[in-house]
């Protein structure tokens, strides 16, 4: 086997559900880090696919007229269709109605009933039919289903249970002692405190068949189906015994290198998959990673709200590339995030449209235009730019195995900056007018062309159509054929080659100010020769505004910043908590604050101020008199969006 072996899972999908951002948000991941390691020359195992028993999806089986196994076999092509939309390079789809998988199942069920890991008992609890799940006298409040909402009843039945509270140690024991095990670190905090507070109690795997007969028969027990949790995690596991198919290279790529998932399901991953293959003496995934959810406009996503993004959609209208790099440009993996199409347009203009597409245009425009396409022999090599660009590679290594998309990305835009800069200071159109500088154009274009080289290489994972066709124009290689290791060197592209020029990367999207109804070009646009906004003040792009997100947040809590007289530390609830550090001391005492509702710049790097870490700003205006924060004139959720 060449390489290491890279095996990534997302969470298996509700076959039932439309698939929606957050869905396309895991895969891409996925995807990104699937690329990059195949291109590293690993051998990759990239697994998806759905998640298909239970009682809701009996019901809406049975509400279409179709048998359960007809439904999932029709819609559980919604999923292969976005991926394929998305560019996804999943090696396997797994279905857990899949005869391979039950199989597995059933043996590992089997396996711990041999060993004494499942008994059966007489249990008592208040169960919702929705979530399929028991719940204690403590958990449920007026009877109500503390995850959904709704009505609980009170089951008195005998079940099998997995003995899993006797793994309560080992478990807190394998999180402290592998710090990389569960990621970020505030979920892994959140889970050893979680664990701190809770004993573990053992686990409910069984359903009596006659109230829930969709799902995998338990094998020692055909009066029960097993709890659909139990069935899903093994997905992960099972794929790697039956749908390898052959592909030699890829066999014994248990265990996992890394499962992402969503952070609302990291308990049932840390906590039930960690002790059930703890109880089965299988070997632990390295890592289990969990990202933050998107939201829409500031306000979590429903059907109920009709907010929910369709992917198929703004796939449709941007084009895939320019979704998968703004859902790992926008957010920092973990977080959660804010989707609107005002920050993604904006990002396509500023990102992809200016700095990329610009960059990749005029230089093969000039190339055209001073050497007819034919890439020139370089003088000199450019110690700098060789440097940055081949020093890019161990850098983002790292970051993707960190998982920190987002930090690759400022690294790879290094080099495009660069790169910009580059053209700008030594102005190839002026050494073109000049013969004496023939030699300083050539080393000039050369060096143009090598770095935009670069760029399309380690671009490729986020954006494999666009960039692997620049890859091509610019090497005539196919870049599925390359390994990164060997071809991030400086000088390999070869002199003399012809290269076309491209169409345009990354066209602009014209955004609503700029385009009136009329065809009229708006006020702000007009000439300030004319006397206008211009003069008065810099003006910004629409798409630069909307690179801003200004929130509403409800202040919960201020206390003093230790050691300054200025700086407020405030809990605040902006849709999602967080907390921010203001220099407001001066005006505000911290419990005047509380109650508040301000707004506040929600997308701003975090960044530290004495030692407190700000994940935003608040917004105050001042004048001679001090300063005022920014409030709203009626009561608003927090976590609305300020336009
Ligand atoms: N079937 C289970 C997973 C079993 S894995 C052994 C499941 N499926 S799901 O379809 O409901 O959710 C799948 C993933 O989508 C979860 O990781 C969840 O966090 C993610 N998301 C759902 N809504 C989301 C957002 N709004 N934003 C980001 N991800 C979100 O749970």
């Amino acid at each position: 086997m060449e390489g290491k072996s890279f095996y990534v899972t997302t969470p298996i999908y509700y076959v039932n559900d439309v698939p929606h951002i957050g869905h396309a948000y895991t895969t891409v991941a996925a995807d990104i880090l699937a690329r990059f390691n195949r291109l590293m020359g690993n051998a990759v195992f990239f697994l998806t696919g759905t998640d298909e028993h239970g009682q809701k999806v009996l019901k809406a089986a049975s509400d279409a007229g179709l048998s359960p196994k007809e439904h999932t076999d029709q819609l559980h092509g919604n999923y292969k269709t976005l991926w394929a939309k998305l560019d996804i390079t999943n090696d396997a789809f797994i279905r857990t109605t899949d005869s391979g998988h039950i199989e597995i199942v059933q043996e590992l069920l089997q396996r711990l009933y041999d060993k004494g890991e499942i008994v059966k008992r007489r249990y008592e609890g208040w169960y919702c039919t929705h979530d399929e799940r028991f719940w204690t006298d403590k958990d449920v409040q007026d009877r109500n289903c503390p995850e959904c909402g709704r009505p609980v009843e009170k089951i008195e039945e005998e079940n099998y249970f997995f003995l899993m509270s006797k793994y309560h140690d080992a478990l807190v024991r394998h999180i402290k002692d592998n710090p990389g095990y569960i990621m970020p670190e505030t979920r892994r905090n959140e889970v050893l405190g979680f664990l701190r507070s809770n004993a573990l109690g053992d686990l409910c795997v069984s359903r009596p068949s006659q109230r829930l007969s969709w799902g995998v028969p338990m094998p020692f027990d055909t009066n029960y189906v097993t709890y659909v949790w139990f069935d899903a995690l093994i997905n992960y596991y099972s794929a790697t015994r039956y749908l390898i198919n052959g592909a030699a290279d890829k066999k014994g790529c248990w265990p996992a290198s890394v499962h992402l998932v969503g952070k609302d399901i990291l308990t049932t991953h840390a906590v039930f998959w960690t002790t059930m293959l703890m109880a089965l003496d299988i070997p632990l995934p390295k890592r289990l990673f969990a990202h933050g959810w998107w939201t829409t406009e500031g306000r979590k996503m429903s059907k109920s709200l009709g907010n929910v993004v369709d992917p198929f959609e703004m796939v449709e209208r941007y084009g895939a590339d320019a979704m998968r790099y703004f859902l790992f440009r926008e957010v920092t993996f973990g977080l959660d995030g804010d989707f609107s199409e005002g920050a993604l347009t904006g990002r396509i203009n500023t990102d992809l449209a200016n700095d990329l597409g610009n960059l990749v245009s005029r230089s093969l425009a000039m190339l055209n235009k001073f050497f007819n396409g034919k890439v020139p022999t370089p003088d000199a090599v450019e110690a700098e730019l060789k440097d940055l660009a081949e020093g890019i590679l161990s850098k983002i290594d790292g970051q993707l195995d960190e998982l920190s998309f987002h930090k690759a990305l400022d690294e790879i835009w290094t080099l495009v900056t660069y790169l910009n800069k580059y053209i700008d200071t030594n102005k190839p159109w002026v050494l073109a007018k000049n013969n004496e500088t023939a030699g300083r154009l050539r080393t000039v274009m050369y060096s143009l062309m090598e770095g935009i080289r670069f760029v399309s290489l380690y671009l490729y994972p986020y954006m494999p159509k666009s960039m692997g066709r620049l890859y091509n124009r610019l090497t005539g290689e196919d870049i599925l054929k390359v390994n990164l290791q060997a071809v991030s060197i400086w000088g390999l592209t070869e002199k003399e080659m012809q290269i076309q020029e491209l169409e345009q990367l990354f066209p602009r999207i014209e955004t609503e100010a700029k385009t009136q109804p009329s065809g009229k070009p708006p006020a702000a646009k007009t000439s300030s020769k004319e006397g206008c906004l211009e003069n008065v003040i810099d003006v910004i792009d629409i798409a630069d505004f909307a690179k801003v997100k200004l929130k509403t947040a409800k202040i919960m809590g201020a206390e003093a910043v230790k050691g300054s007289n200025k700086l407020i530390r405030l809990t605040v609830d902006s849709g999602e908590e967080r907390q921010v550090v203001a220099g407001i001391g001066k005006h505000y005492k911290p419990e005047e604050l509380i109650g508040k509702t301000v707004v506040i710049v929600a997308n701003l790097k975090p960044a530290k101020l004495m030692g407190v870490e700000s994940q935003g700003m608040v917004l105050a205006a001042s004048d001679s008199e001090g300063l005022t924060l920014i409030t709203v004139d009626r009561e608003i959720p927090a976590g609305a969006l300020v336009k």
